[in-house]
């Protein structure tokens, strides 16, 4: 379907629930908004879209998705600038990312035009959860899954896209502590890392449990074949920074989500003259640093977490400590920057943020 024919039915709520709302005590993505949208796969092709009050959907018990997974997501988020209009953060990004991860697990992609659409026709209708309490924003989650009735495995012939949202605050309330993962694996070579499909997170739980049972808030992930090279945390991008260099992981192994927020920080940081190395890094290169004080800074990007800085590494038995916040000048400046721009405060000079 091109945009052209991109109009969709809109089912209104009778009552907004946005008032009921205590937004002091939101917990991160517990709260949805009004409505959600939706949109069927069915004989070849994406049918109309819906945008329908937010409610429950009805499941067959054989339906593929639960029995072997075949589902993916994203993660964006819109926010209030200070002119009171709504924007959404690098849609386009997001849209990209899901037809790779689609065409990854044999689902078919939702054209780049009609994802955006979709995000901001729902958006606007919601626009009223869009907070402009500062550090909130609301969460939109786009997802597709496979709703064959069959436990028979095969790439289903019926999907369902839907996107629902939710008025979030910070992800992490403290700074984060994170403990690099020696043995259990986030993805290999040739598997499904790259793509945001549902498992990589299922997955994840066993061992994310284990890390949080000894005080740390997430893994760092290391390659599937030795361990010995850092790939991601949890669910943020990771960067360093040794000798006013950014170090980060290179994306061109399959086993790493290309996130959206690290891809937007690198692109700053080498805008403003900051060296940044994109390549193999070893966990000795990272323990050796932080143990002889050149390791200036350490943080996690992501949609969600937004800039994390991480105050611990765990690594084996040593808990290694990071500098104070206040000295890390450069982090701090791309945190303010990343949100200066999302709120309209300085000229969105890359054009990152979609207008609602
Ligand atoms: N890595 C993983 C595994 C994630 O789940 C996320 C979150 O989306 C990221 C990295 C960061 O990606 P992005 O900045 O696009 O949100
Ligand atoms: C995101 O940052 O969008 C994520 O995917 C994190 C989510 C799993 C909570």
């Amino acid at each position: 379907m091109s945009l052209s024919d991109t109009s969709f039915s809109i089912q209104p709520v009778q009552q907004s629930r946005v008032g009921d709302v205590d937004w002091d005590n939101l917990a991160f993505g517990k709260i949805f908004s009004d409505h959600m949208f939706l949109m069927e796969y069915s004989d070849g092709q994406w049918q109309a879209g819906e945008i329908l009050p937010f409610q429950p959907i009805p499941m067959h018990p054989a339906m593929s998705a639960i029995h072997y997974g075949q589902s993916i997501f994203e993660g964006l988020k819109a926010y209030r600038n200070d002119d009171n209009d709504t924007v959404i953060f690098r849609p386009d990004m997001n849209a990209k990312r899901f037809i790779e991860s689609a065409e990854r697990m044999c689902m078919p992609p939702i054209p780049e035009d009609l994802f955006i659409e979709s995000v901001r026709k729902l958006v606007e209708v919601d626009k009223e959860w869009v907070s402009t309490k500062p550090g909130y924003s609301l969460y939109i989650r786009p997802f597709i899954f496979a709703t064959d009735e069959l436990v028979g495995i095969k790439p289903a012939e019926t999907y369902k896209f839907m996107i629902i949202t939710s008025p979030v605050g910070m992800y992490y309330s403290e700074p984060v502590r994170v403990k690099i993962e020696e043995y259990y694996t986030r993805a290999a070579k040739g598997g499904v890392g790259r793509a945001k499909a549902a498992g990589n997170y299922g997955a994840s739980l066993y061992p994310a449990k284990q890390c949080q049972l000894e005080g740390f808030h997430q893994l760092i992930w290391t390659d599937a074949v030795e361990h010995k090279y850092i790939e991601e945390s949890g669910t943020m991008n990771i960067v360093f920074q040794i000798d006013g260099k950014l170090i980060t992981p290179s994306e061109d192994s399959d086993t790493i989500l290309r996130g959206i927020t690290k891809r937007s920080v690198l692109e700053l940081a080498k805008s403003w003259g900051v060296e940044v190395e994109e390549r193999k890094v070893s966990v000795e290169e990272i323990i050796h640093a932080a143990r002889n004080g050149t390791l200036e800074d350490a943080f996690g990007a992501g949609t969600a977490a937004t800039i994390a800085q991480i105050a611990i590494i765990g690594f084996r038995d040593e808990r290694l400590e990071l500098p104070p916040f206040e000295t890390r000048t450069l982090s701090n400046k791309i945190k303010d920057h990343m949100e200066d721009i999302k709120l309209g405060r300085i000229p969105d000079v890359n054009g990152w943020c979609f207008r609602v």
